[in-house]
């Protein structure tokens, strides 16, 4: 394993620690974004084109040529008229074969180069995608409590597309102004004024084009927010069913509903309102121009200046000539469409992860399990002015230990189980583990060797089997089926028609609470670890059954260190020893019996902790 090879191992015993499913399964990403916050958003974004350089500039190479032989055409044809049908020096076969040999070539180009742009283009989506996914799974516990998860992903796919639709649309259009530019010198060498005849209605074209996206933009703006209103809410009916039920809500939420359909449909029947009105003009003012190069083309025929293949070309080139022109407004609208779409991707991926191993961090093998908390201090914001959960916050566990922590609500007690984890870094003092301080050491190892139930276990949709084995996919059934056994679950899981192979709803609704803490306990067993900690672990769990867990748990897991977060008497009475968290810190420490003889407060918080209990 690379990481075990770049890092010296801490202790000298071969490691019993193997982190799981960190091997990359899938190449990563063949590009990052730019770190440099100062340079364009498009420079950014350009490592991860220039990972594809081949296929795209490739392919702008072929779309070069094909248009380049759509320009070449009406010439083509030009001459096929003059030559072979006006004067008759040239067998008409010949231009027959050579335009459907250029347009042949041409069709054939396009097909190549808009399958390699597309193909381009969602390359580059992936590559965007996994670098973002990959960024979020980085950042820490502090990033996901100041940001709506839920929001991201969404904002994410919406916010990478509108990035790649201009990545591949800038392309196509600089091929129209190629196009534009050869036709345009071609005409003037054939006939000045015919030319200016045939571009005067093209600051029209522009002028519309302009027209229309000033008023589109900011509607489609609204369209995209109310868009995002009606999915929210449809998503908090959804995720929020139970809720809205068990208030009778349904009509009120069903009437939040219609609000915002209703303001939806104000916004993209406008849309369509000014699309409608605006159409028309767009389309036909092409149609002007070919009306102009008629009349004045055709007098000139007649009057002999100018051919009849030069007429035919012209009439092509105005409707060539425009389409950079329509175009142009819709680019510009794409482009702040997708630069803001990617400032807001940037602001995601320039979240600098709070909590990173050092480069010299080294893996914690076979941990004793001391834990030991040294004169911390902690807050959950960055300002000082925030109040400090955690001050002057000082406990040893001793290996094999089981220490019970009792607070008040609020007062810190989940926050101690965190800093063991690093999932937050202590603003002062330290953590540590072996007397090695947590931030010295690898978060995975680290994590490797603690194990963390807490009362609100997230179950995945996958078999209960699945879920109990999520932290070590190899395990056998053998294995799974013990540690569902210690953790009191193995006999509610058997009575399951399809057993160990249920597959749990969403979040594993289809359990009750109680279960779902067991199948969670059992998945953290599962793994050994030699550090335990039971956060509100086992508060759904009826007192017989935890107590048979709290057994299982002692003959099958001995030596451990466990730390206990609960509320109950039955709990606390397990544990070695019990300390109080009072106002961050601990204000009392000894066995259950020494404190309730000698210290008020304690009596005090435990008769709130069974009242709340009761209640
Ligand atoms: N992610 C967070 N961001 C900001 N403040 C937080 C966060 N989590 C907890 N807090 C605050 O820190 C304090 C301690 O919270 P903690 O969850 O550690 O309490 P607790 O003792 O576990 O409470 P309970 O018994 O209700 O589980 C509380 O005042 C809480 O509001
Ligand atoms: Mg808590």
């Amino acid at each position: 394993m690379d990481m075990a090879a770049q890092t010296e191992d801490l202790d000298d015993v071969a490691s019993p620690f193997e982190p799981v499913a960190v091997d990359r399964r899938y190449p990563p990403p063949r590009g990052i974004v730019d770190p440099d916050t100062s340079k364009g958003w498009i420079r950014r974004v350009m490592p991860i084109v220039l990972a594809h350089k081949f296929t795209f500039f490739g392919t702008l190479a072929l779309a070069l040529i094909a248009n380049l032989l759509q320009v070449a055409l009406p010439a083509v044809i030009r001459s096929g008229i003059d030559q072979a049908l006006t004067d008759r020096t040239v067998s008409l076969n010949r231009y027959v074969w050579l335009v459907l040999a250029v347009g042949g070539l041409r069709a054939l180009l396009t097909f190549v180069y808009r399958f390699g742009l597309y193909r381009t283009a969602f390359q580059i989506d992936s590559d965007l995608r996994n670098r973002l996914y990959e960024h979020l799974t980085r950042l820490s516990f502090g990033f996901y409590d100041r940001t709506q998860s839920g929001q991201v992903i969404s904002r994410a796919n919406s916010d990478i597309r509108s990035v790649q639709l201009f990545l591949t649309f800038a392309p196509l259009i600089s091929m129209t102004v190629v196009m534009f530019v050869v036709a345009i010198v071609f005409m003037f060498t054939v006939h000045v004024p015919l030319t200016l005849v045939a571009i005067a209605p093209l600051p029209g074209v522009y002028w519309l084009g302009v027209k229309l996206r000033n008023e589109l933009f900011p509607l489609s703006w609204i369209v995209q927010g109310r868009l995002a209103d009606v999915a929210t809410t449809v998503d908090e009916n959804i995720n929020g069913v139970r809720v809205v039920r068990s208030f009778a809500a349904e009509k009120a939420q069903i009437d939040q509903l219609a609000r915002s359909a209703t303001a939806l449909r104000w916004a993209t029947v406008r849309t369509v309102d000014t699309r409608a009105k605006n159409n028309p003009f767009i389309e036909n003012l092409p149609r002007v121009g070919t009306l102009l190069v008629l009349i004045y083309g055709g007098w000139l025929v007649i009057d002999g200046q100018v051919t009849e293949g030069t007429l035919f070309a012209f009439t092509a080139y105005v409707t060539m000539l425009q389409a950079p022109f329509r175009m142009l407004g819709m680019f510009l609208m794409m482009g702040q469409r997708a630069k803001a779409s990617a400032e807001r991707i940037y602001e995601m991926l320039d979240e600098v992860p709070e909590i990173i191993d050092r480069p010299d961090a080294g893996d914690l093998t076979a941990a004793e399990g001391r834990i030991e908390f040294d004169d911390v201090t902690f807050r959950y914001g960055r300002n000082d002015a925030d109040p400090a959960v955690l001050g002057g916050f000082n406990l040893v566990v001793e290996p094999g230990e089981t220490v019970a922590i009792v607070g008040r609500t609020g007062s810190g007690k989940s926050t101690v189980a965190r800093l063991l984890g690093r999932f937050y870094d202590v603003d002062d003092g330290a953590v540590r583990v072996d007397g090695h301080d947590v931030r010295d050491i690898t978060q995975a190892s680290l994590r490797g060797h603690l194990g963390l139930v807490t009362d609100e276990p997230f179950l995945f949709s996958v078999s209960l089997a699945d879920n109990i084995s999520y932290g070590r996919p190899d395990a056998s059934r053998e294995d799974v089926v013990a540690a569902a056994t210690a953790a009191q679950a193995h006999d509610f899981i058997s009575e399951l028609p399809e057993g160990y192979d249920t597959v749990v709803g969403e979040r594993g609704y289809t359990l009750s609470g109680g279960q779902r803490q067991r199948v969670a306990i059992a998945r953290t067993l599962l793994g050994a670890p030699q550090m335990l900690v039971l956060d509100d672990a086992t508060s759904a769990i009826d007192v017989h059954v935890e107590e048979k867990i709290h057994h299982a748990l002692t003959e099958q897991l001995s030596g451990r260190t466990t730390i206990v977060i609960a509320h109950r008497l039955s709990t606390i009475a397990l544990a070695d020893r019990v300390v109080l968290l009072e106002e961050g810190r601990v204000a009392a420490s000894g066995t259950h019996r020494e404190l309730m003889d000698t210290e008020p407060r304690y009596a005090e918080v435990l008769a709130h902790l069974e009242d709340g209990d009761d209640a």
